[in-house]
């Protein structure tokens, strides 16, 4: 099959095109077609080793397609099967093998294509809205770059649970996508933290950061006492190291540094975020923005897009 193989962790020219056998299921595993693979930022940490993988890898943290074969002892997936899985790297590429404990069933009515598109993203815009701070009617939510994969989704769940939502972002086309998305505010990244503050009288109920170090300082400043931040990445560079003291004098503050793979940690789980996050997408309530479908081939291209901030909104590869 083709696929992009990272031989040895680097820039995007790492990554190469190329013929590896087939993969096999083992007992348990499900070997599924791909439709269509979710690009992320969490793919550009693998592909440079900031998140180690032991190299030659086939990047992908997020995929959707058909089942095309089941290893022995596999249960309730059959072969034609659509399904989705998320976390779990090898998705650029034409086939994949997953652990059949992680495979999402796909309801009628959601393609792979579209499935491919939200999970990830929109589980992990779940868990923080639901698990990691639960925003209530009223709150008020500080999404950082708010047009982006994470920040369109978070900023339509945020809406969902009735909050006030000030997002940030760098260019006037995303602050079109981020206001569409139904931010309240948004702001460029000067000062923002000023902003906040004026916008709100004593600051925001939570901030979700995902920008990181360029962030980091800001997100502290805008929070109102008693406030969290939820650091969920690092799209800037990683935060510099901290002393918890400071948490004190701003406000008892929480910080946390959450991942996706904490909040599913059962397969009940993973699959109520999951049957959430469709059925938002069936009803209308969770829009997607598909900014770029690129051919597998491209792959360099969507993650050269999405490192330098060009792109907004969900990038998909397509084998
Ligand atoms: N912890 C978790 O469970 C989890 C799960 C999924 C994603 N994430 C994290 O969520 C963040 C967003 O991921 P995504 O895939 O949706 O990407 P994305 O937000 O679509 O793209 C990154 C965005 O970050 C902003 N940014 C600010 N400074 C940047 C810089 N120096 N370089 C690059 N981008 C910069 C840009 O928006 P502006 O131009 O508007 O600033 C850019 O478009 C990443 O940090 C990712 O690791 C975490």
């Amino acid at each position: 099959m083709r696929a992009i193989v990272v031989p040895t962790p680097g820039d995007s020219s790492a990554m190469r095109y190329t013929e590896i056998p087939d993969p096999v299921p083992a007992p348990g595993e499900v070997l599924i077609d791909v439709a269509a693979s979710g690009v992320n930022f969490i793919d550009v940490y693998h592909r440079i080793g900031r998140y180690e993988l032991a190299p030659p890898f086939v990047p992908g943290s997020e995929g959707a397609g058909t089942v095309a074969a089941v290893g022995s002892g596999v249960t309730g997936v059959s072969v034609g099967d659509k399904v989705a899985w998320v976390n779990i790297t090898g998705s650029y590429a034409e086939r994949a093998v997953i652990p059949a404990t992680q495979v999402i069933p796909l309801p009628d009515g959601v393609s792979p294509e579209t499935a491919a598109s939200i999970l990830l993203q929109g589980m992990t815009a779940h868990y923080l809205t639901h698990s990691t701070y639960h925003v209530q009617p009223g709150d008020h939510v500080l999404v950082h770059a708010a047009a982006g994969g994470m920040g369109l989704l978070l900023t339509q769940v945020a809406k969902l649970c009735g909050a006030t939502v000030i997002g940030t972002v760098s260019t006037a086309e995303k602050e079109k996508l981020a206001r569409e998305a139904g931010a309240d505010h948004v702001l460029r990244y000067g000062n923002f933290a000023e902003a906040v503050k004026d916008l709100t009288g004593s600051g925001v109920h939570v901030v979700y950061d995902g920008v990181g170090a360029a962030t980091f300082e800001g997100s502290l400043a805008s929070l109102r006492p008693r406030g969290m931040l939820a650091l969920y990445g690092a799209a800037s560079g990683p935060v510099p190291p901290f002393d918890p003291q400071r948490l004190n004098p701003l406000g008892s503050l929480f910080l946390t540094r959450p991942s996706l793979g904490h909040y599913i940690l059962t397969r009940d789980e993973l699959l109520s975020r999951a049957q959430d996050v469709l059925g938002w997408a069936a009803a209308g309530d969770l829009k997607v923005h598909v900014s770029r479908r690129y051919p597998l081939a491209d792959a360099k291209q969507a993650h050269d897009d999405l490192e330098s901030r060009r792109s907004t909104g969900k990038l998909l590869l397509i084998p």
